[in-house]
């Protein structure tokens, strides 16, 4: 066993200790590492991989992290990462070759949907940590791959749940806690994408179930979580219905992609990507190496994920949710409402008439994409017990990263993985299943027009609370 080996195997029994007692995160354990940074490695180095997860960290963490390796099946994205990110590491298309020349801590997986599970699993499988974007894989016999292979591996895996550290999604957490309205019976949830950010998934990878799962489970996948993070039970049932009635094959003309489309003045869609230097340089100036095409026609007849969707899911403990989500909105928003013994609890995101800023829609998916600070926002989140006035509480949130969400993720992962967070909201694998789960099941709803139940898809037991 080699010096790396060794110290990986003192961690994770370190680590072992730590659990019982304090440990929050898995990362806790490189703490008691003396001063020796984590070496990373990142597999996927295209938008948020080189950006949220690698320019981000090299910035912001540098002095506890190191990035020892890059993977990617693109040798022109792998290539231009090193410069883009900051860094000059070794390059590698096989990642067991990487893994077992520059010997990681810690394996970032942010490549396409249904490719996460190989390296969540071959990075457990070499010995390593493996921090994944969401989804945590595309369908149920993945997932149970993934759940296997953590079982038998003395490593972790953390699920990057940004929505969950957002401040608005956090008050309301802080209020169904305190039983502000009581025990819990019935959920309202309504996401709206718009036709900037929800036509973005039909321009590329996402639009093909086979790449991202469809948005039940590439998208919902957000809102899954933080059904089942707020009301603290698991999902048992489902039964869905879907349909896809405005991309894809439903328009009089389309192209091949945007760039030489002879619709562009006609297309509402039309999108100038010679425009945005970043995707040039990203995808465009690499798309002769694998064809992965950026701007492809939203409405090209390949595409076979839905684009309205709407979901009941019964939890163990009894709640029931009624979920919608559709991806051609005039604006982008959303809507919940809780339902409880004692009260009600209202709330709502970026609703332009119930909201006093005026930003365009435009703006505000550049906005949440974006990791530059801006000016604060503030919402309400409405409680209303039964036979009182209602109550505003407001949250003041910053709308850049995902409302806030991605910066005190990286904090909590990186920082301060050994602090018991008060919330709740480090993810791992189990997280991460159960709410790729219920998307699943509503697929399988769909096509058979029955109910599903979660327990049917892995060997995971629905629990009345969660932990
Ligand atoms: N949490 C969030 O809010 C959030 C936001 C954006 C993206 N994401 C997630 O991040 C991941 C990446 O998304 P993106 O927008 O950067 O996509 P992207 O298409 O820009 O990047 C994906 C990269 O993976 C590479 N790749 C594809 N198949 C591969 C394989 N088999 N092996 C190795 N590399 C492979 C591609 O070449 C590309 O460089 C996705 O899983 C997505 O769901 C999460």
């Amino acid at each position: 066993m080699n010096s790396k080996l060794n110290r990986r195997a003192f961690l994770g029994t370190s680590g072992t200790f730590i659990a019982g007692s304090i440990m929050a995160s898995p990362l806790a354990k490189y703490a008691l590492s003396k001063g020796e940074k984590v070496k990373v490695v990142l597999v996927g180095t295209g938008v948020r991989g080189t950006s949220f997860w690698g320019r981000t960290l090299v910035q912001d963490y540098s002095d506890i992290l190191e990035f020892v390796g890059l993977c990617d099946i693109n040798p022109g994205r792998l290539e231009s990462a090193n410069q883009y990110m900051g860094v000059d590491c070794p390059v590698f298309a096989d990642f067991e070759a990487m893994v077992n020349q520059v010997k990681p801590d810690l394996v970032i997986v942010t490549t396409k949907d249904s490719t996460h599970h190989e390296y969540i699993i071959k990075g457990l499988d070499m010995g390593c940590d493996v921090l994944t974007e969401k989804p945590l894989t595309t369908d149920e016999d993945k997932c149970q791959a993934i759940l296997d292979a953590e079982r038998r591996s003395n490593n972790k895996v953390i699920v990057g749940f940004n929505y969950r550290w957002g401040p608005y999604p956090t008050k309301i957490k802080e209020l169904l806690n305190s039983g502000a309205i009581g025990k819990i019976t019935s959920v309202d949830f309504n996401l709206y994408l718009n036709t900037y950010h929800g036509a973005s998934y039909f321009r590329r990878w996402h639009g093909l179930r086979q790449s991202g799962g469809t948005l039940w489970v590439h998208k919902a996948t957000h809102h899954f979580d933080l059904l089942n993070w707020w009301l603290d039970s698991d999902p048992q049932e489902v039964f869905a219905y879907g349909d896809l009635e405005h991309y894809g094959s439903n328009s009089p003309f389309r192209g091949d992609k945007c760039r030489s489309c002879e619709h562009k003045s006609e297309c509402k869609f039309f999108w100038d990507i010679t425009k945005d230097k970043r995707s040039m340089d990203l995808y465009v100036n690499n798309e002769h190496h694998d064809g992965y095409i950026r701007d492809s026609c939203l409405f090209r007849p390949e595409i076979n994920i839905y684009d309205k969707m709407s979901a009941q899911i019964k939890y163990r403990d009894n709640t029931y949710v009624n979920y919608s989500l559709t991806t051609y909105s005039p604006y982008e928003g959303w809507k919940i409402a809780f339902n409880g013994t004692e009260g009600r609890i209202d709330a709502w995101l970026d609703i332009p008439f119930m909201n006093s800023e005026n930003i365009s829609q435009s703006d505000m998916h550049a906005l949440e994409m974006s990791q530059e600070d801006d000016k604060l926002s503030s919402d309400p989140v409405i409680v209303h017990k039964l036979w009182e006035d209602y109550k505003v509480n407001t949250v003041d949130y910053s709308k850049a990263g995902h409302g806030g969400g991605d910066e005190l993720l990286h904090k909590q992962i990186f920082r301060t993985p050994d602090r018991k967070d008060p919330f709740d909201r480090p993810a791992g694998v189990r997280d991460g299943a159960m709410s790729i789960l219920i998307g699943v099941a509503a697929r399988k709803s769909i096509e058979s027009g029955h109910p599903v139940r979660i327990s049917e898809l892995t060997d995971l037991e629905p629990r009345e609370r969660r932990l």
